[in-house]
């Protein structure tokens, strides 16, 4: 496997590549990773002839004040999971390469951004979309792979894709979980076993949600107002947001239907922020 630095040693690589006919596909994550990560390397080796993987805590994706610092990193594991996935080149650049000195452009898809994480986490998918928009610029791949788990940056990666031309196959992955359902996240790390039960309430209130809409609950405050209790039943738990939304526009949906997603957002034990979602009629 070969690690790269630059953007500019990247270039080359991918183009020396694409040159030869080979199709390229892009793995952007921010390392420590986990199955959900490794499975995402997988599925674009199912997709194209090379794999490129990034590995890049992007400082701009981070509200002064969250978890930007102690945001968990082991590049050497990192090095060594990527190469057992025969992944073909791991692109590590640092904040300098990425965002020198004097840089001011900002990438924004604007309504999509606001719903959801963007209303709580603002500036956070400008962050996301202008690092992505540059990575695809690096590396030129044919396809990208992207996580269910992060649904609403999937869609505005989508958006942002279709508005600008970028002419890239986005690939999402369903959500990789751990046996007890948990959705994998980097951010399990900070969580310890006697907050487990609180942070599985995401994961069963979507069995909820899903129960109630089979047996006819279509009202969207109703099934709002069920999963709210079940997660506040759970101690230490605080809902950042309930909601029930179009799979393609991320607007309220009301009554549900078909095209509906449940989008979680819940701080459990004060600091640790989970997402997690589910499509409402499977
Ligand atoms: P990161 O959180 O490292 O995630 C990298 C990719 O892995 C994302 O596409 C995410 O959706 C996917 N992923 C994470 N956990 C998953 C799970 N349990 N199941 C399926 N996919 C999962 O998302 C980011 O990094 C950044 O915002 C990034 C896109 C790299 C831009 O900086």
């Amino acid at each position: 496997m070969d690690i790269l630095r630059t953007p500019a040693e990247m270039t080359a690589w991918s183009g020396a590549r694409a040159d030869r006919g080979r199709r390229i596909a892009l793995v952007p994550t921010m390392g420590y990773f986990h199955e959900g990560h490794l499975r995402l390397m997988r599925m674009a080796r199912r997709h194209a002839d090379r794999v490129v993987v990034s590995l890049f805590v992007n400082p701009t994706q981070f509200a002064p004040g969250e978890d930007l610092d102690r945001y968990p990193r082991n590049s050497e594991r990192d090095i060594r999971l990527a190469g057992r996935e025969g992944v073909d080149a791991l692109f590590m650049p640092d904040a300098g390469a990425m965002y020198p000195q004097g840089f001011q452009t900002v990438v924004s898809v604007e309504g999509l951004s606001r719903h959801l994480c963007g209303a709580s986490r603002p500036g956070h998918f400008a962050g996301v979309t202008t690092v992505v928009c540059k990575l695809f610029h690096i590396v030129r791949p044919h396809c990208a792979v992207f996580g269910e788990k992060d649904f609403q940056q999937l869609a505005v990666i989508r958006r942002m894709v279709r508005d600008l031309d970028m002419g890239i196959e986005i690939l999402g992955h369903p959500i990789v979980r751990e046996p007890d359902g948990l959705a994998m996240s980097s951010r399990n790390t900070y969580l310890d076993d006697a907050l487990r039960p609180s942070a599985l309430s995401l994961y069963s209130a979507i069995g909820l949600a899903r129960q109630l809409a089979a047996g006819g609950m279509v009202s969207e405050p109703e099934l709002r107002r069920r999963v709210r209790a079940h997660i506040e039943s759970f101690p230490e738990t605080e809902i950042d947001y309930v909601a029930f939304v179009n799979e393609q526009s991320l607007e309220a949906a009301d009554p549900v239907d078909e095209a509906t997603v449940l989008a979680l957002a819940v701080r459990v034990g004060g600091r640790v922020r989970l997402i997690d979602n589910g499509r409402l009629f499977p």
